[in-house]
């Protein structure tokens, strides 16, 4: 959730910044903005803050008027956790003196008590956020300590919960401090200056080599250079990261949206995440689990901990799990299962799927499953992200950058590394052959080409569905098995893009209620390709057509009865069930942006949404 951005150096800021934030944007959009430090007539400098309501390009016309000369400065983009947006609440957030200068993502959690602490002792709150208490303790700790990265480090000891900070002082020209805790930060050097940002897609023009800041990290930035502390002020070596990815593959490359050009993506997706996944001798390859082939074999429960999109790639897999390896296999919301008291012991293995990698709720969830005994196993799309350190192996999903709020790409790429995670505990336990898993393996390649295939052909059949749903109040989905699974995530696809209000149900469980809400014109959306339960699914659609729905239905190529009871056919190519949600969810991804179009949706920024909820 939010971004940061910061530089010192040779060029104007203010431009860097606002460039930096609207890469960063999908990581909140509710307000934005800047600090920078200028040199007053009377040769002191003083920090100018610009905030602003609303999107990036907001704070950038108004900044247009701007005409101070500054080359240090900081930025944010916000997703509003304490206090609502508004301009009072956007960062960055001031010192009573207003010498002082704060952005930041992450939790204060003991925010209430150190607010009233600091109000007694005279300081004076603006905003309702959280981080607005950072600007007050560090302004306490500079009038003892004089010193901007002591005083920091005084003010994070003090602060109980997550944070990305960068902080400049107009005592202090041309600094920058940087601090963090389970909040993610960048830090690079290039030819013009010193750069911070919450993400690295802010940085890569100007450096490919960066560090990744670890948490109770410090970092002094100045136009000459940067030094790294810890937490006891003690000069650090920190490890430095070459990114090999471009700005090209974060850019839309002609696709009107992110959101589209990622769908388009998903070949690639599949590809990518199979390569080096099969050795030459027909053996699953996945070296980095972390386990030995005895504690898998040792597995006797499995939990699939998610949110959102991740978690219905949870759904397909415990699907694949139970038939595959025949283990017992739950999917459960991080933010249920950190609170809960999950039965876990040494033989439980606990699969984290995160796109981001740092979603709060699911690292809450590994923490506690860890100190619960169990094995945990990352599936994430972000090397070196908390997810990926935290757990004992990682699976990456080479998605590459997913910009487009909404997932797509990543989501196949999840289903595809936790199909793999299947197959492997099938062979594990003996369920499988080694035969039955190259052949699965082969097919799972195959669902490339299909993907591709759909894309290449079924654009019209979704656009006209589409209409069906573009004045519609409400959609039901409705799958069962595997389809009941894709329903689940087409119904989070279009009511995230299009606020069109929809729900998933298993297609069996329609008549104990929803079937209510079916009147003339309602559409229904239905996951009917050919799989052990077409019939029974087929069977419920009569019931809906019955009573006038509109039914729009993902079927199977070759299947020319289902357009007796269907309004409109999106047609996959056909595959085994156990892959069908490779295939099946792409047309209702397509369906989702077709929607949101139609009804003049923002597509890759839905309101309210941001790319990473790093609270919780
Ligand atoms: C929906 C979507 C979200 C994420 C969820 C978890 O399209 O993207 O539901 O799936 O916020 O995020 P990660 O996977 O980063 O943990």
């Amino acid at each position: 959730m939010c971004g940061i951005i910061g530089f010192t150096g040779k060029d104007q800021a203010q431009q860097i910044l606002i460039e930096g934030l609207a890469r960063m944007e999908y990581r909140g959009y509710d307000s934005a903005g800047v600090a920078l430090e200028v040199a007053g007539a009377d040769g002191e400098s003083r920090l100018d803050v610009i905030r602003r309501v609303g999107k990036v390009s907001g704070l950038a016309s108004e900044l247009e008027s701007y005409k101070e000369s500054s080359t240090c400065g900081i930025g944010h983009t916000r997703w509003a956790t304490h206090g609502r947006p508004s301009t009072a609440n956007a960062h960055p957030h001031v010192s009573c003196d207003g010498r002082i200068a704060v952005v930041h993502n992450g939790i204060v959690e003991n925010f209430a008590e150190l607010r009233e602490e600091l109000t007694a002792a005279g300081h004076e709150f603006r905003s309702d956020t959280d981080t607005e208490v950072f600007a007050h303790l560090i302004e306490d700790a500079y009038t003892t300590e004089h010193d901007l990265m002591a005083a920091v480090r005084s003010a994070c000891a003090r602060v109980v919960g997550a944070y990305g900070l960068a902080v400049v002082c107009a005592d202090e020209p041309g600094t920058i401090a940087v601090a963090r805790k389970d909040s993610p930060i960048v830090i690079g050097r290039g030819e013009r200056g010193s750069y911070v940002a919450s993400d690295v897609i802010a940085l890569i023009d100007a450096t490919r080599d960066v560090v990744v800041l670890a948490d109770d990290q410090f970092a002094k930035l100045t136009p000459d250079g940067i030094e790294y502390t810890d937490a006891g002020g003690n000069v650090i070596e920190p490890e430095v990261t070459h990114v090999d990815w471009d700005l090209d593959m974060a850019e839309k490359g002609g696709y009107p949206h992110f959101m589209l050009k990622e769908i388009h993506e998903q070949p690639r997706v599949v590809r990518d995440t199979l390569v080096g996944r099969m050795t030459a001798a027909g053996e699953l390859d996945i070296d980095e689990l972390g386990l030995s082939l005895e504690e898998l074999n040792d597995i006797d429960r499995v939990y699939v901990i998610a949110c959102g999109t991740s978690y219905h790639a949870g759904l397909v897999a415990k699907n694949l799990i139970e038939a595959w390896a025949r283990i017992p296999t739950e999917v459960e919301a991080a933010s249920e299962f950190r609170y809960r008291d999950p039965i876990i012991t040494p033989t439980t293995l606990v699969v984290a799927v995160s796109q981001s990698g740092e979603t709060a709720d699911t690292l809450a969830a590994i923490r506690d499953a860890r100190i619960k005994g169990a094995k945990v196993f990352g599936i994430t799309n972000v090397v070196g992200s908390p997810v990926a350190r935290e757990s004992d192996g990682v699976i990456y999903t080479k998605a590459n950058k997913e910009i487009a709020v909404a997932s797509t790409k990543s989501f196949i790429g999840q289903v595809v590394s936790l199909t793999l995670l299947a197959m492997l505990l099938g062979q594990v336990k003996y369920r499988l052959t080694t035969k039955q898993c190259r052949l699965l393996f082969r097919e799972l390649g195959d669902t490339a080409e299909q993907i591709q295939h759909i894309i290449d052909t079924q654009g019209p059949a979704i656009a006209e569905a589409a209409k069906v749903c573009k004045d519609a109040h409400s959609a039901l989905f409705v799958g069962r098995g595997m389809g009941s699974a894709i329903a689940y995530e087409g119904a989070l696809k279009l009511k995230e893009v299009s606020y069109l209000h929809a729900e998933a149900y298993a297609a069996g469980e329609m008549k104990h209620g929803p079937i209510a809400l079916i009147e003339p014109g309602f559409p229904v959306i239905a996951v009917a390709t050919k799989s052990p339960t077409y019939d029974k699914t087929v069977s419920n659609l009569m019931e809906c057509r019955a009573r006038g729905a509109a039914i729009i239905v993902v079927a199977t190529e070759g299947d020319e009865d289902i357009k007796k009871i269907a309004d409109h056919v999106i047609y996959v190519p056909r595959v085994r069930d156990a892959f069908s949600a490779i295939t099946a969810s792409v047309p209702l991804q397509l369906l989702g942006r077709e929607v949101a179009l139609l009804r003049g949706c923002d597509v890759d920024k839905p309101r309210n949404l941001a790319k990473s909820v790093t609270v919780e």
